[in-house]
């Protein structure tokens, strides 16, 4: 069978709400990556099959196919199609299965899996609008609710659920907040980021870091914060992913196109899994979403270098800890979405460029990457570094 090659992983960096990345219109902000993939690449863009681009509020700037937006913002050949997905959290994850997955099947040769999320311009919920409640009534009824289920709360069930404490999550995101700034100061992703312009009426600067991390946070300045989603609860905006702008892609083909093209593979698509979990608690997910891909592809957690799960919320990663066993020092070894952001349809792209990244600065072997998304599913990946 055909195989399917990484060439290459790019973001933004993370803006915060309101933040550096506020002025850039998400069309604008993903034809941006996707130009700027293209250029390092030296890649001529009517070679592209196609954009698959994952992008969960799919209204206002964000409506009608983002995806082909941004490849006629780009300024590309009219030929390139583009398509919009929605898995939630996992949108551009489930957008470079579905690129990678076209290559081995020979559908296409060359395809970029992308993702965008303006939570500033196109905030989370918004397309939940006055049209209609999107939980159909025969849902509600099966889960004895009157309204569609909040991630807060599930984040909160499954810390309890766990055993988690209010401590044990502040103690994961002061480590979150410490390795992101860790890793920034060493400079581990400056391959992964695209510095992009911005100007706030004092001249064109170039925005290269993200915008979130704070390097001072102790479990005592978190200890400080009040929960966010239920009273006397844990979760607070110190243990849970935060609101964030940007824009990812990944340049994928098979192999023998890479070959032709001079491009040099940088990772081999091992394994793909998906797993559906109880949609109330929500952020499960990732417990069968890794135990279907590791028996997949033969491997054990042992076998796996490097891990990048979404920290959707602390609770989230320490109850997959939990659960699996995993060796938390492989996992999320720059930080995650506590400290650098969870732009939601961008993540999926955003994670694969770090954990490509990290791989090879470390020299591992194989990286595994998870998501949960609402709905109560996760995706989750295992790369091979060439
Ligand atoms: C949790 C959440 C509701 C918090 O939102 P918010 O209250 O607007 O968050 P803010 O960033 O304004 O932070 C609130 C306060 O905590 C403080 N804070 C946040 N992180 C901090 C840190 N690491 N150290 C110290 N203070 C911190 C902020 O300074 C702010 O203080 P202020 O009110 O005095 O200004 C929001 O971040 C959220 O919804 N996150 C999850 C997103 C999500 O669900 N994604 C999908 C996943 S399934």
């Amino acid at each position: 069978m055909r195989d399917a090659v990484i060439v290459d992983a790019i973001r933004t960096p993370g803006g915060k709400r309101n933040g550096q990345l506020r002025d850039w219109h998400p069309v604008s902000l993903a034809a941006f990556v996707l130009n700027t993939l293209v250029q390092r690449n030296d890649l001529d863009p009517a070679l592209i099959d196609d954009v698959i681009m994952g992008c969960t509020m799919q209204v206002g700037e964000q409506a009608m196919n983002i995806a082909r937006n941004s490849v006629l913002a780009a300024g590309w050949p009219e030929s390139i199609p583009g398509t919009t997905i929605d898995r939630q959290c996992g949108s551009s994850q489930q957008a470079m299965h579905f690129a990678a997955q076209g290559v081995m099947a020979g559908a296409y040769d060359v395809v970029v899996a992308a993702g965008v999320e303006s939570m500033t311009r196109v905030p989370m919920f918004s397309s939940w609008t006055d049209i209609g409640n999107p939980w159909a009534p025969e849902q509600l009824a099966r889960y004895s609710l009157t309204e569609a289920p909040n991630q807060g709360i599930g984040s909160e069930m499954i810390a309890d659920e766990y055993g988690l404490t209010r401590l044990d999550l502040d103690q994961f995101s002061v480590q979150s907040q410490l390795r992101a700034a860790l890793a920034t100061k060493e400079g581990r992703f400056e391959n992964e980021i695209l510095p992009i312009p911005i100007d706030f009426g004092d001249g064109v600067k170039l925005a290269t870091r993200d915008e979130g991390i704070r390097e001072g946070t102790t479990t005592e300045t978190l200890g400080t914060l009040k929960p966010s989603f239920v009273e006397g609860g844990k979760v607070t905006a110190g243990n849970s992913s935060q609101i964030c702008d940007g824009a990812s892609a990944v340049l994928i083909m098979s192999s023998q196109k890479a070959a032709e093209l001079g491009l040099r593979p940088r990772a081999r698509f091992h394994a793909f899994a998906l797993a559906g979990a109880d949609p109330v608690t929500m952020l499960k997910g990732p417990i069968p979403a890794t135990a279907k891909i590791l028996a997949k592809s033969g491997l054990t957690l042992d076998d796996i270098d490097l891990v990048e799960i979404n920290e959707a919320f602390a609770s989230v990663v320490l109850v997959w800890q939990k659960a699996t066993g995993a060796d938390l020092s492989k996992v999320n070894p720059n930080g995650g979405a506590i400290a650098l952001g969870h732009p939601l349809g961008s993540t999926g792209t955003k994670l694969m460029a770090t954990l490509l990244n990290e791989l090879e600065r470390t020299k591992g072997r194989y990286g595994l990457q998870v998501i949960c998304e609402g709905g109560g599913m996760a995706n989750a990946t295992i790369i091979e570094r060439i």
